[in-house]
């Protein structure tokens, strides 16, 4: 039974004196996760994945809306459609593996069979099955998801039919997509391979996560360290230096080391200037983009961005570029799958400096991502905390955030709802709350 949470006991926005506070039973309360479920991530967009992860006629792969498993497919005119992966039988998952080529799906349970249009080609033994007329009038084809939409690339998908367009959903947020995408004409694409976390804790952790800068200089020293040696340790003679710590902090005239930008619907932009330098993969495309996009558009290029589009998916640009998709499985359990992220073309020598210092940051065998996955449980044990309910960690910045834009947006044109300008120590938190606005507006629906 549904406990009866008020919305004020759970996010407490209070702008006009100074308060924004969140409750740890949104971290560990089950009620509260199914409701989550079936309104943040059933109810609106999702991001499924890219086009570029289907590419071929009758190429699929597999994720999740929220609970439900579903079916991305191309079928053999092209045509991508995305269904739910569920028999109409009985209910049995249709494909297990994460992704593959087939023109013809049989389910493993009693053989009932599926084209890559979604339509059902077969029911063993049909004639034989002394079935109704009703049964003859259902429709046995995979069911589609109300809603299937694709943003250069981006595939998304809702099972509300009741959302706004996919465009006005990502809003201004789409020209921080465009800066992905942009880095080659021939689109994105995933270096192979995937790594899947599963962490003991709520999936908003790595939600605020990737857009939490306070914790950088805390949580990864070891990274940091390494870093710095590296860059001690390089001799003249080496073209392409790695990325060093200072690269993160770079500072401009103003004394602005990067900011937040906070957007409808829920999405967010942490960023740092960045050098144009041969440390980024991207180095060998410095001058072209500026030609072809125009130094501020390429400079934005270079920096580092962490792009949160609500609710589960992360593009984190730096050292090198990944791709986050937080699959949230209870409230105290999530499962996330992160790729590198490579724009098409680039040389041999590009793509392996890319992988090289991904690995160093992002894989299980990284300097960074497995500091943060213990956090994340460590915090998932202090949740449990009763007596003293609201954290105190969505209030850094909360002064310094003004509606709108600023200079930098200004550069590409984008008009952020609300942004920030930092130092290297501001390091804001207020753009957490973002997330829980936009996570209250569709819980509205079903708490008072
Ligand atoms: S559950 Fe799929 S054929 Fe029976
Ligand atoms: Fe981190």
């Amino acid at each position: 039974m549904t406990k009866p949470f008020a919305l004020r006991d759970l996010v407490d926005d209070r702008p006009q004196d100074g308060v924004f506070r969140v409750n740890r039973a949104l971290f560990r309360d089950p009620d509260l996760f199914a409701l989550e479920m079936k309104h943040v991530f059933e109810g609106g967009w999702v991001f499924v994945g890219l086009a570029t992860q289907a590419e071929n006629p009758h190429d699929y792969f597999t994720g999740f809306i929220g609970r439900v498993p579903i079916i991305v497919q191309r079928d053999g005119d092209g045509v991508l459609r995305c269904f739910v992966n569920a028999c109409p039988h009985k209910g049995v998952r249709l494909i297990q593996k994460l992704c593959g080529n087939a023109r013809r799906h049989v389910c493993p349970y009693h053989s009932w069979t599926f084209d890559s249009t979604g339509a059902n080609k077969n029911i063993k033994w049909q004639k034989a099955g002394c079935y109704g007329a009703g049964f003859d009038e259902d429709n046995h084809d995979l069911a589609s998801v109300a809603k299937f939409g694709e943003y250069r690339g981006f595939l998304f998908a809702s099972l509300n039919p009741n959302v706004p367009s996919l465009e006005d959903y990502l809003g201004e947020a789409r020209k921080l997509i465009d800066l992905v995408v942009d880095k080659s004409p021939e689109g994105l694409e995933l270096v192979p391979g995937r790594v899947t976390f599963t962490y003991a804790a709520n999936w908003k952790m790595q939600l605020e996560n990737c857009s939490d800068q306070y914790h950088f200089t805390s949580t990864h020293p070891s990274y940091i360290r390494i870093l710095d040696q590296r860059a001690r340790e390089q001799s003249a003679e080496v073209v392409q230096s790695s990325i060093g710590a200072a690269d993160f902090w770079q500072e401009d005239a103003s004394g602005t080391t990067g900011g937040t930008m906070s957007f409808d619907h829920g999405h967010v932009l942490n960023w740092g200037i960045m050098p144009v330098s041969a440390a980024l993969p991207e180095y060998e495309h410095a001058e072209e983009w500026a030609q072809l996009h125009g130094v501020a558009k390429r400079n934005w290029m270079f920096n580092m961005r962490n792009l949160t589009i609500f609710p589960n998916l992360q593009i984190a640009d730096n050292a090198s570029s990944q791709m986050r998709v937080i699959r949230p499985i209870a409230a105290g359990l999530t499962e996330m799958q992160t790729w590198c992220l490579a724009p098409r073309g680039e040389s041999a020598e590009a793509r392996r400096f890319r992988i090289r210092q991904y690995e160093d940051f992002f894989n299980p065998t990284g300097m960074a991502t497995p500091d943060d996955t213990v956090c994340y449980e460590e915090a998932q044990l202090g949740m449990a905390e009763q007596d003293r309910p609201w954290l105190q960690g969505h209030a850094r910045g909360l002064t310094a955030s003004v509606e709108g834009g600023n200079d930098y947006s200004d550069m590409i044109d984008m008009k952020p709802a609300r942004s920030v300008l930092a130092d290297a120590q501001l390091c804001d938190e207020s753009l957490f709350g973002n997330y829980y606005r936009a996570w209250a507006d569709r819980m509205a629906e079903v708490l008072s």
